[in-house]
This record gives structure tokens, C-alpha cells and sequence, in this order.
């Protein structure tokens, strides 16, 4: 139990004794304003060390909030994702703020830390329901974005957008094994414990794990942190009960070596076809068969996830796999 429950419940508790324990009149009803507050803004320190943990965080530094128009800022403004979860429309906040406490929780609202919105999220592509609790606030924001224009069903397809695709933050699609272009005549394995099992939590339990300092886990959510140097595996997500007791590092099985070979490959042979240029992006305009776009569309989903597999592992085998056979490549 989080410490500002414990005084919440020591203040109850008093309050309970001196209506139980005095025989005078009962004094007046509620507690002070200032008793409110200080159930947080006291000496306690777990706000100084989540505020540090978030300070080193991408939802901090990441610098992308001057997206403030719509529907950009519906995901990259606190101002606008509150507005978006209010009414629908997340609107050009005059001032915008990058994604924070009051982002996530209403502190000042209810007094307490629970999370603003926790309701199972209906994916905008595909239309898949992602539900894994404390995550779906994740869902929110990272899922994928309509592709303009999307892969028809036949023919071909004229491509202007250099970035075309399904945006930068895939992933609670992938998790779920939703989203990804489905070949003709392909089936892809979309089920993964990380998503289905019910000891994880999905992104909760491996992103925000117990803390390192302020550079991993909790509120950072980052999954690696410098040591010494070097580059350290954040695993501590990875050990949750009813998970992985014998993993070291996120080499696991060889995934992600096989995940980062498969997309080598992919990118290759989408280079060759000169379907995008050395830096990766798409060389436009361009018109693409149905085969081309999806690979392509496939292409940019992985890569931009940057879990490199870890996320759903049977799905990006299968999806890659698929997307390689498509461009020539077995
Ligand atoms: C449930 C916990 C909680 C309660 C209760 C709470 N606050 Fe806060 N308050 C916060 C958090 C979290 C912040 C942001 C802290 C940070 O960024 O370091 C904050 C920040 C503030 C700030 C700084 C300005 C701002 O908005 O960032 C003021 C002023 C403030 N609170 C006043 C109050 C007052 C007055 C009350 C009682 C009416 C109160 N708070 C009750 C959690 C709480
Ligand atoms: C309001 C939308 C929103 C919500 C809710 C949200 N994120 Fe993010 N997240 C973003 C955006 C936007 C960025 C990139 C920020 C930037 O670059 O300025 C980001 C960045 C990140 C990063 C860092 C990526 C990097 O490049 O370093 C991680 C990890 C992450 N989010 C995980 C999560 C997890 C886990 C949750 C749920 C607890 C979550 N996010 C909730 C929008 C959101
Ligand atoms: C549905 C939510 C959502 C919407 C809408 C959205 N983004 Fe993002 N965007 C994200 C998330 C989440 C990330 C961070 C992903 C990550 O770090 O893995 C991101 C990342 C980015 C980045 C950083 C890419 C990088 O490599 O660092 C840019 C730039 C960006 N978005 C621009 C935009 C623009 C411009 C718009 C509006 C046209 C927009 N986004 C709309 C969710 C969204
Ligand atoms: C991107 C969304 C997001 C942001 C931003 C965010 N939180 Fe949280 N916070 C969460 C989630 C999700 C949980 C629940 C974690 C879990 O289930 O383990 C949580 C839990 C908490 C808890 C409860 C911990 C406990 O042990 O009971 C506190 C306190 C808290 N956050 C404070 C803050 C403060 C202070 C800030 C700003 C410095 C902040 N949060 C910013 C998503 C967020
Ligand atoms: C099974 C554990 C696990 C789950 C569940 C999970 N992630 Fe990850 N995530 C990882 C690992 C491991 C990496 C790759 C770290 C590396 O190799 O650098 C990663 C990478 C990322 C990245 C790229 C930036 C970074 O931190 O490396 C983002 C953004 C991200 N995850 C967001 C999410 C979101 C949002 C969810 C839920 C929809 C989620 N993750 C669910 C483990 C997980």
C-alpha cells in the first residue's frame, strides 16, 4: 500500500476513534482543505522520487508536444489527451505541456493516484478491442494511425508521404497481434503469454517495473539504463511471478537477433525495389502493388515498435516471414 493510503486511512482512523471515543457534541462535518492536501504534499518523498523517475523519462524530454493541432495533439499534449478523453476532440491547446502527472491521474480532482481513464480501448486500425488493464491508458496513444491512403484490396497504390505508414507508436497493436497487412492466402500467429498471460499486466509490468534509481522502470519506463558505461537490460518486468525465472538479459530464445535479422533483410530487399531510399524512408511519389505496400507498410510497423520482436514474437516471425516471401525474398 502507497504511503498517502496509509495516511488517508491513519487520518480515518483517528476520526473514527474521536467520534467513538468523545461524548460532546460532533464537531462539524468533513476534513479541513489543508488535511486534504497534505495526504500528498507532505514529507513523504514517493512524489520527489516518481517526479525524478519522470523527469528521466521520453514522456518528459521527448520534445514532440509542439504537435499541439488535431489530431497530433490528441496523443503528444497533456492538454489535448485530456480533451480527447473528455469530449472526443482534442483540440490546439494554447499552451501545451508534454505528458505528465496530471496527463495520467487528476490528483487535484480526486485525491488519489488513480489512473484518469483505465477502459479497454478499441483500436483505430482494425477496430480490435485491446484490454489489459492499467495498460489500456497506454493503448491510448501508442496504437496505430489510419494510413493515408490504406493498402486496397486489389490493383495498386499511389504513395506521396515519405513517412507513410501506421505512425511511431505501433506497439499496443503488436502486442496484441492486431493490424499488420495480411497477405493473401497468409494466416499469422497473433497470441503472445505477453499479452495473454494473465501474470502481466502488458506494458504496466515491464515498463514500469520496480525502479532502478531514476534511470529504468517506474515512471521512467525505459527498459535500459547506462552502467558503468554500458547498456543494461532492465528485467526486473521480465521476473514478475508466473513469467521468466531464469533470463539474464532480453536475448532470450535469440529473438531479437533474429527479429533485427529479418528486418535487415526485409529492408534490403525494399531498398533494391527501390521502394525506399538508404535512410529508409519511402521514396515518393510511388505506386506500389498491393504485395509492395503492405510489405512496406509492415516494414515501417517492426521497425518503428523497437522492441525488436520482444513485444509479440510469434507475430513479427510470421508477419516479417510473410512480408519477405511478398517482396521476392524465398
Ligand atoms: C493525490 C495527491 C495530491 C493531493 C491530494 C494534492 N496534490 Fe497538489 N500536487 C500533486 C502532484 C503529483 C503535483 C505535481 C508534483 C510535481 O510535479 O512534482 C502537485 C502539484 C501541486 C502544486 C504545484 C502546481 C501544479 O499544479 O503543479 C500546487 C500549488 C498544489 N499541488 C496544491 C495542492 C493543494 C492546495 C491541494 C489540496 C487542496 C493539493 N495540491 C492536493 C498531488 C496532490
Ligand atoms: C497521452 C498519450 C500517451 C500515453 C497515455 C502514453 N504514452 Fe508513451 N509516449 C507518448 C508519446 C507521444 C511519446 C513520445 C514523446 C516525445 O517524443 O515527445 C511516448 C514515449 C514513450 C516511451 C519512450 C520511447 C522512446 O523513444 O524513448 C515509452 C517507453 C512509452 N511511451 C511507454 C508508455 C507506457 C508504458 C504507457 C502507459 C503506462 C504510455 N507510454 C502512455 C504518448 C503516450
Ligand atoms: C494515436 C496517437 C498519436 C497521434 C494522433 C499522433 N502521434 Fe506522433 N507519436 C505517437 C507516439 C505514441 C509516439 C512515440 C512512439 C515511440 O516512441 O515509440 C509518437 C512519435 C512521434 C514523433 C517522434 C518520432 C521519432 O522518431 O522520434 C513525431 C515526430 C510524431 N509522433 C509526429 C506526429 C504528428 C506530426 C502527428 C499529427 C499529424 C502525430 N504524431 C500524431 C502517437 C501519436
Ligand atoms: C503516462 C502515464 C503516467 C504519467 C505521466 C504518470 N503516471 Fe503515475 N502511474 C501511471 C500508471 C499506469 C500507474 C499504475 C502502475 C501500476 O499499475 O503498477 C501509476 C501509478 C502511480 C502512483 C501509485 C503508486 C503506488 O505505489 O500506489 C503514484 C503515486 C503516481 N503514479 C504518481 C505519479 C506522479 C507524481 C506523476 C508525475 C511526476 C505521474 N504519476 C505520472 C501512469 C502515469
Ligand atoms: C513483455 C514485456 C513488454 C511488454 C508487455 C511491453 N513492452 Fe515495450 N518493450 C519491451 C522491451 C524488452 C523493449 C526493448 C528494449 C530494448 O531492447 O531496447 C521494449 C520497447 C518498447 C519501446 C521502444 C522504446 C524503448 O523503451 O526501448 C516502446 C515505446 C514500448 N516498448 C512501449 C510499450 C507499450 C506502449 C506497451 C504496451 C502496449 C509495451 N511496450 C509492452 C518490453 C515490453
Amino acid at each position: 500500500m502507497s504511503n498517502a493510503r496509509l495516511v488517508v486511512l491513519a487520518i480515518a482512523a483517528l476520526a473514527l476513534f474521536i467520534m467513538i471515543g468523545c461524548e460532546g457534541d460532533p464537531g462539524p462535518a468533513g476534513t479541513s482543505g489543508t488535511a486534504t492536501c497534505v495526504t500528498c504534499h507532505n514529507d513523504d518523498t514517493q512524489i520527489v522520487a516518481i517526479a525524478a523517475q519522470w523527469g528521466n523519462s521520453t514522456h518528459a524530454n521527448g520534445g514532440n508536444y509542439e504537435r499541439n493541432t488535431p489530431p497530433c495533439s490528441g496523443c503528444h499534449t497533456s492538454e489535448g489527451f485530456v480533451a480527447r478523453m473528455n469530449t472526443g476532440d482534442p483540440g490546439t491547446p494554447d499552451n501545451p505541456s508534454a505528458i505528465g502527472c496530471f496527463t495520467c491521474h487528476e490528483p487535484h480532482t480526486n485525491y488519489n493516484f488513480n489512473l484518469r481513464i483505465s477502459d479497454p480501448v478499441v483500436l483505430a486500425v482494425g477496430g480490435a478491442t485491446f484490454d489489459k488493464g492499467n495498460a489500456n491508458l497506454c493503448a491510448q496513444c501508442h496504437q496505430n494511425r489510419t494510413a493515408s491512403p490504406t493498402v486496397p484490396d486489389t490493383g495498386t497504390v499511389i504513395i506521396t508521404s515519405s513517412r507513410w505508414g501506421p505512425h511511431h507508436g505501433p506497439q499496443a497493436n503488436i502486442l496484441s497481434g492486431n493490424s499488420a497487412y495480411v497477405f493473401a492466402g497468409e494466416t499469422y500467429t497473433t497470441a503472445h503469454a505477453h499479452y495473454v498471460s494473465p501474470s502481466s499486466e502488458g506494458c504496466v509490468t515491464c515498463h514500469m517495473s520496480a525502479p532502478f534509481g531514476s534511470q529504468a522502470g517506474g515512471h521512467t519506463w525505459n527498459m535500459t539504463y547506462d552502467y558503468h558505461g554500458a547498456e543494461e537490460d532492465q528485467i526486473a518486468g521480465c521476473e514478475t511471478a508466473g513469467c521468466h525465472s531464469t533470463l539474464t538479459d532480453f536475448s532470450y530464445g535469440g529473438v531479437q537477433d533474429s527479429v533485427l535479422a529479418m528486418l535487415t533483410t526485409l529492408e534490403t530487399l525494399l531498398l533494391n525495389a527501390g521502394i525506399i531510399d538508404s535512410t529508409g524512408l519511402a521514396v515518393v511519389p510511388e505506386t506500389l502493388t498491393v504485395a509492395q505496400a503492405g510489405a512496406l507498410y509492415n516494414f515501417n510497423m517492426f521497425e518503428e515498435d523497437r522492441s525488436e520482436g520482444i513485444h509479440n514474437p510469434g507475430y513479427a516471425y510470421d508477419v516479417l516471414n510473410a512480408s519477405i516471401t511478398a517482396m521476392g525474398g524465398r
